[in-house]
């Protein structure tokens, strides 16, 4: 099968291969997904095989309108509707109990199911041509970098599918905040994204940051998301994260340097990096432009043959702890501090 990158005005195509249960490559503001009938547990399964996904990792279910949105779950409680109007459409996912309307193999199994209603326009007429709700996750190979541009979709699932709808580059880069209500008050945020925790409080009372966010995982630890326990994100190369002050984060680079070694960096690290002799990449000045951009540059390093890269790891506040949540587990939880390092 060879896969079709479909233009902006042939979504009728990608619609009728939706509901022909034929899983389709979806732009979304935060990375591209890979899109099927999230009621059509025959079309769900093409989606899980073409992305070597576990089974116990359930989809996301996107809509294009609220009203879509009670038939998928048992009852909207207050505070996720207030969610709902504050970040609707847009990068949030919302996980609630399901409905019978969502098949077991959607839901990974469980009995909830997380919904988000996205901002790009193009996803949200995929949808509306389609008529249905899609299940979507991310459309990489399962373990692999987020796609943020249909190219990356393509090198991953070339082949795999049938077509892929072109959107242009992502402009969040990270993917969606996937959230929980632990009670009528409490938000509890399962995976960090654009919407921040800071942002969420201005709408609940309370925002946990669930703790699987920032540290491994270990086994025999019930996990709220079943992503969290999978090794993601990572590129071929090996990667390290850099915690420190800038002067130490570059004594360290400076130190690792050899020929397959790349360091990633902020940009305006760079005149430093040059001036050392270390091989550097940018990947932004804010923590918008990294989360934009990061996903990317992996793979791109990848193409460059390097073995190993590291990483000057981004602030953990704002959209930062998305990117800083994504890199830990591209890195294999291979984090240094560099000020507790030796010089040199
Ligand atoms: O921005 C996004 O969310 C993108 C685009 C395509 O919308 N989708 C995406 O899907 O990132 P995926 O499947 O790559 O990541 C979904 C994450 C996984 O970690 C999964 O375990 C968790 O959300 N998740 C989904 N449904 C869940 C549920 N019912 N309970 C707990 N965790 C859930
Ligand atoms: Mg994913």
């Amino acid at each position: 099968m060879k896969t079709r990158l479909l233009r902006a005005d042939q979504i009728a195509e990608a619609a009728a291969l939706l509901r022909a249960g034929e899983p389709v490559g979806m732009p979304t503001e935060t990375v591209y997904g890979l899109a099927c009938d999230a009621g059509n547990p025959e079309a769900v399964r093409k989606v899980f095989a073409a992305k070597g996904r576990p089974a116990d990792n359930p989809l996301i279910v996107h809509i294009a309108s609220l009203s879509e949105w009670e038939p998928l779950v048992k009852g909207i409680p207050p505070l996720a509707g207030k969610l709902a109007e504050r970040f609707w459409p847009g990068p949030l996912t919302m996980i609630l109990p399901r409905s019978e309307r969502i098949p077991a193999i959607t839901a990974g199994g469980l009995d909830s199911v997380g919904v988000r209603f996205p901002a790009h326009p193009l996803a949200q007429q995929m949808i509306r041509e389609a008529g249905v709700p899609l299940a979507a996750p991310s459309g990489n190979r399962s373990g692999s970098p987020s796609p943020t541009s249909a190219a990356h979709m393509l090198s991953d699932m070339d082949g795999r599918i049938p077509a892929i709808v072109e959107g242009g580059n992502c402009v969040c880069g990270v993917e969606s905040t996937v959230i929980i209500l632990d009670d009528a008050e409490t938000v509890r945020v399962l995976r960090p994204g654009f919407v921040t925790p800071e942002q969420l409080r201005t709408a609940a009372r309370r925002v946990i940051v669930d703790q699987a966010v920032l540290s491994q995982v270990t086994a025999g630890t019930t996990v709220r998301s079943p992503g969290m326990k999978y090794k993601h994100y990572a590129p071929a190369a090996a990667v390290t994260l850099l915690c420190g002050s800038r002067e130490h984060i570059l004594d360290y680079l400076q130190a690792k340097q050899g020929k397959d070694v790349y360091a990633l960096v902020f940009d305006a690290d760079l005149p430093a990096c040059r001036e050392r002799g270390i091989r550097a990449v940018p990947y932004g000045d804010t923590d918008e432009a990294r989360a934009a951009a990061f996903f990317s540059r992996l793979r791109e390093l990848d193409a460059l043959g390097a073995g190993h890269i590291y990483v000057r790891a981004p602030r953990t506040d704002g959209v930062g702890l998305a990117v800083y949540n994504r890199l830990i587990r591209a890195a294999g939880y291979d984090v240094v501090q560099t000020d507790a390092c030796e010089k040199g």
